[in-house]
């Protein structure tokens, strides 16, 4: 199948590291949010990162520009969506929003299309009942920040074909990304084991036992993380983060995995970490 245009749905910290990645690699891109101050915020995160490579000499102006010019924006699912070869999902990982958003994307998607969520953990196979094409759905699960980042997990829901993962895996090659096929699961492999540990240093700093630049150090220099937990805790959301680890302790039943207070206090205040401009550290 030849994949032309690529729509990207949400255009928050991840969709639009999606659809910049997918631009830069001479696919057309519709961009669609839900206003038109959150598709502008996501193509100025776009324009910033191009500009960064630029000055790095490591793009030309020219060619920022063109990448630029293949994300069109929209604020209409149909309108989004009707015309392209994949759809790529990254709205707020909450299941209700995510399936509806899917009934509207199954209505408006050529019967060709590949449907593909980027959810940090939640079940593909239930996503995917919201749709009429179960076998044509899948996990296509990136890393933040996605420029750089070079992993995607790739996630078959219980009825994804064959065709489907063989899709989705040239697309992640022609990203210039490493795929991995992993098995359907809370959290998949990578938020199973990293999430978790970011919640236990939450738990480190709710019991006082250092501050967060110490934990951070910590972590850097004892375990040669390129970045500490808190301040990977405050990259990825802490509303994000707080939503993962509810579903890994809702859906295996284990008190391991139980979200600190501090996290949920935090979340309540709107501290979402550095998209906020608040988190374990103080971004404004
Ligand atoms: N967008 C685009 N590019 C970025 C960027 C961003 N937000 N932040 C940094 N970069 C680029 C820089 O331009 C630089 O590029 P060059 O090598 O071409 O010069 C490169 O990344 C390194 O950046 P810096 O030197 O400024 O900073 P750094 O050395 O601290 O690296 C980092 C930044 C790569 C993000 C590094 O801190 C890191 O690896 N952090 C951990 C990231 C991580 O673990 N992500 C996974 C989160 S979990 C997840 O995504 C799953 C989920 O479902 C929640
Ligand atoms: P974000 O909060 O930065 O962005 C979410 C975007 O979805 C917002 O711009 C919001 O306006 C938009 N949205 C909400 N409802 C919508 C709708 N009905 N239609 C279109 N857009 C809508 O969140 P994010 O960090 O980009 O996360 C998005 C998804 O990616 C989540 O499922 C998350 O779990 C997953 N993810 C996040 C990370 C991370 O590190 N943040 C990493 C990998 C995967």
């Amino acid at each position: 199948m030849e994949i032309k245009k690529i729509a990207v749905i949400g255009a928050g910290l991840m969709g639009s590291g999606i659809a910049q990645v997918c631009a830069q690699s001479g696919f057309e891109v519709n961009l669609m949010d839900v206003e038109q101050a959150f598709v502008d915020r996501g193509m100025s995160i776009i324009d910033k990162n191009l500009k960064r490579v630029v000055d790095k000499g490591k793009m030309s102006a020219a060619d920022a520009e063109a990448v630029m010019g293949r994300i069109k924006c929209f604020l209409s699912i149909p309108e989004a969506v009707s015309d392209v070869d994949v759809i790529i999902e990254a709205v707020f990982e909450k299941m209700e929003l995510k399936k509806n958003v899917w009934a509207e994307i199954d209505k408006a998607a050529k019967a060709s299309a590949i449907l593909a969520t980027n959810t940090s953990g939640l079940s593909i196979t239930e996503i995917a009942s919201a749709t009429s094409r179960p076998e044509s759905y899948i996990g296509m699960h990136f890393f933040n920040p996605v420029p750089v980042m070079k992993l995607v997990e790739i996630i078959r829901g219980y009825a994804t074909s064959d065709a489907t993962v063989e899709v989705i895996k040239a697309l992640t090659g022609k990203l210039g990304k490493i795929g991995i096929e992993v098995k359907e699961a809370p959290g998949f492999v990578v938020n199973r084991i990293l999430v978790p540990m970011i919640n236990e240093a939450i738990f480190v700093l709710q019991e006082g036992l250092a501050t967060p630049a110490e934990i951070d150090e910590g972590m850097k220099l004892g375990a040669n993380h390129p970045i500490g937990p808190l301040a990977l805790a405050d990259l990825v959301g802490l509303d994000t983060l707080l939503n993962v680890q509810q579903h890994l302790y809702e859906e295996f039943g284990d008190s391991k995995y139980r979200p600190p207070a501090l996290l949920k206090k935090m979340v309540r205040a709107g501290c979402f970490g550095r998209k906020s401009g608040k988190g374990f550290y103080d971004y404004t």
